[in-house]
């Protein structure tokens, strides 16, 4: 059982991460929450975890659901060398999805969004974050926090929204007034139940001077704030995120490993994304420096149809351990409590503490297994509010009665 150092701590920086543990037992569950680190005698069912690891659900911090369609040829097109830039001026990239998310039904979306959310599911991930941003429009994006509200009802993990209301640049707009108009559609995507709002920062987005824009207008109606910076370069947009009140700065590929140290001394997340940066031969954010310098890390899929079409946490896991030097304790804290602490909700789950709901994965094996079986599934089961909602299969006599 994968427990944290200690009860009631909101998130797990550097070094503290290796300081959980992994010690033979038992949960118990009543009524959808952990009850007890031990078993209990009189429970009217059992989940037979013998010879498995037992470890929190797994959150995946940064996804880009719900969108429409995939961009497969874009990948044959980078794999050949294509860049990001060019793509997105040859009418690729967050445009495209965009348009193919406004020619589709709600119903399309949704089913596309719940197989994919289903298949994260099996993977372990018991709890996401959805984003607007393929909207692109003020009604488009009201739609997208609409339809990942609908999303949420529909599956059963814990699901929350954020609003990426600065994601590219909408036909015929300059920056500023398009944050203008972000200003003035802030009660509704408030009200549509949005809890953060993130800005990308990049030479074909938006810059520091929007993501401060976005870090007051953030302030003032009581979300968090989310960034996406240094991914294609570097723009020095840490600092600016970290005095903007950001909760986490995610992607980090190009942040130099002398800013580290900023990131160690504030409460904001650095979120990596390591599918992205393989599948984009991005450059490999400083994980190592990040994780000694005692930053809080957490770790995501990236889940969309350009840079990270990857909804498995566990490949994930692997890519991490092997291309930031992690072990797999800090690799599984980075996408559990820290994951958690990200979308605010590190006191509900994220860790297998007595009070907290029970999300739970059944691994079919030791935790170092995850990262060096790369490409295997390592999912026996998954629990979610108690509730046994995936057996692999061949694992159904391991439920009883
Ligand atoms: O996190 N960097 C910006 N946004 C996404 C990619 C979106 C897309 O290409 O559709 C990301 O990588
Ligand atoms: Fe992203």
């Amino acid at each position: 059982v994968l427990l944290p150092p200690e009860p009631g701590l909101p998130y797990l920086r550097g070094g503290a991460a290796g300081r959980q543990r992994t010690d033979p037992g038992s949960i118990a569950v009543r009524e959808g929450r952990v009850a007890a680190l031990v078993a209990d005698p009189a429970a009217d069912r059992r989940l037979d975890a013998s010879g498995c690891a037992l470890v929190p659900g797994l959150v995946d911090c940064h996804t880009h659901l719900p969108f429409a369609g995939w961009r497969a040829d874009e990948y044959a097109l980078k794999v050949a060398g294509a860049g990001y830039e060019e793509i997105a001026r040859r009418g690729g990239g967050i445009r495209r999805t965009a348009k193919a998310l406004a020619e589709a039904s709600d119903e399309e979306v949704l089913a596309q969004s719940r197989d994919l959310a289903g298949e994260a599911l099996r993977l372990g991930t018991t709890a996401f974050e959805t984003k607007s941003g393929y909207g692109l429009s003020r009604e488009a994006e009201l739609r997208s926090l609409r339809l990942a509200g609908r999303l949420a009802a529909e599956v059963p993990q814990a699901v929350t929204r954020t609003a990426l209301l600065a994601h590219a640049l909408p036909e015929g707009r300059s920056a500023d007034e398009w944050m203008d108009e972000v200003e003035a559609m802030l009660p509704e995507v408030v009200a549509a139940g949005a809890e953060a709002l993130d800005a990308y920062v990049e030479s074909i987005a938006f810059t520091n001077a929007h993501l401060e824009r976005m870090g007051a207008l953030a302030r003032d109606a009581g979300l968090a704030l989310r960034a996406h910076v240094e991914q294609f370069a570097s723009h020095g947009s840490v600092p600016v995120a970290i005095a903007a009140g950001a909760r986490s700065v995610d992607h980090c590929s190009f942040l130099p490993p002398e800013e580290a140290p900023l990131l160690a001394a504030a409460e904001c997340a650095a979120v990596l994304l390591p599918s992205a940066e393989l599948l984009g031969e991005e450059r490999t954010a400083p994980g190592r420096a990040l994780m000694d310098a005692g930053a809080i890390c957490a770790l995501a899929t990236d889940l969309n149809p350009g840079t990270s079409p990857v909804a498995s946490l566990p490949l994930v896991i692997g890519l991490a351990v092997r291309r930031y030097r992690w072990t797999p304790e800090e690799a599984f804290a980075a996408c559990t409590l820290n994951a958690a602490w990200v979308l605010g909700r590190s006191a509900d789950v994220g860790s297998l503490e007595p009070g907290k709901r029970a999300d739970l994965v059944v691994l079919d094996g030791p935790i170092d297994r995850v990262p060096y079986r790369l490409g295997h599934d390592p999912v026996v089961a998954v629990v979610v509010a108690g509730d046994v909602v995936h057996l692999r299969a061949g694992a159904e006599g391991r439920l009883r009665p």
